[in-house]
């Protein structure tokens, strides 16, 4: 019996399904990951889904304070200043948004920059992380790898230590910039080290450096690739 006034309490089935819910978590220093996980997201928000966005602070004392301004200052020595703990794979301090903790995903996107050949240290911070294993335990993750040219080990990393955490891969994709080795390495320092897209450095013409338009489009591809597998196909026209 009902309680006057009251309505009587709706049937599950009956109730509007909640919508998925879709952490884009990445961590970005000139805003290309973000960019490529951006595109994504909107695919995802376009389908109605629940999209939270989680950027990594990279707060570790030794490299936060290069890594908080750009253009970088003395580009070179910070560039290379990160080869060797890149090298031994270490971690350091990092932030995280508090959606971190208080959310449950359905679908974890990750956005990775190469950093010497390997996961940025940032990202590998989380994680190894004690707080990535709520985050991706038994849940399903797909990985946005963005670099100039060094894309498999990162990739391969990213999904490694995910999985370590008890994620599920669904698929990768990876962005990388043109150019030969030497002339996209000195578009790529160029930019880091001025802010500005330059026509030559150091007497070699630059080829374009960061994520294109072209490159946006396919990450909306992806995101909906990833978004059919994951959740379903949607009605043609939807
Ligand atoms: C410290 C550092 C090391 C890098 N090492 C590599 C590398 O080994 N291979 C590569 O292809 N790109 C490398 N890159 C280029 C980045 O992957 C590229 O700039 C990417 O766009 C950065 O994405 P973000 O803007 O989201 O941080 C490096 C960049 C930095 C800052």
């Amino acid at each position: 019996m009902n309680r006057p006034g009251t309505q009587p309490a709706q049937p599950d089935q009956e109730r509007p399904a909640a919508p998925p819910r879709v952490l884009m978590l990445y961590y970005s220093y000139t805003g290309q990951a973000k960019r490529v996980l951006d595109a994504a997201a909107a695919v995802f928000r376009e389908r109605g889904y629940d999209v939270t966005e989680a950027p990594i602070e990279f707060t570790e004392p030794r490299y936060a304070e290069r890594f908080s301004r750009f253009p970088m200052r003395k580009v070179w020595p910070e560039f290379l200043g990160m080869l060797p703990a890149q090298t031994l794979q270490r971690t350091g301090d990092i932030k995280t948004p508090d959606a971190v903790r208080t959310g449950d995903y359905d679908l974890i996107c990750i956005g990775s920059p190469t950093w010497w050949d390997t996961v940025s240290m940032p990202l590998r911070s989380f994680l190894k992380s004690h707080e990535a294993r709520p985050v991706l335990d038994g849940k399903r993750f797909a990985v946005f790898v963005v670099c100039r040219r060094k894309w498999r080990k990162n990739l391969a990393g990213v999904r490694k230590l995910a999985e370590a955490k008890g994620g599920r891969y669904v698929d990768g994709i990876h962005f990388t910039y043109p150019g030969g080795q030497l002339p996209s390495m000195l578009s790529l320092t160029s930019y880091l080290g001025s802010g500005e897209y330059k026509e030559r450095y150091l007497g070699v013409k630059l080829p374009p450096t960061n994520i294109s338009d072209h490159q946006l489009e396919e990450s909306r591809r992806f995101a909906a690739r990833v978004a059919d597998k994951v959740f379903g196909k949607r009605p043609q026209g939807k």
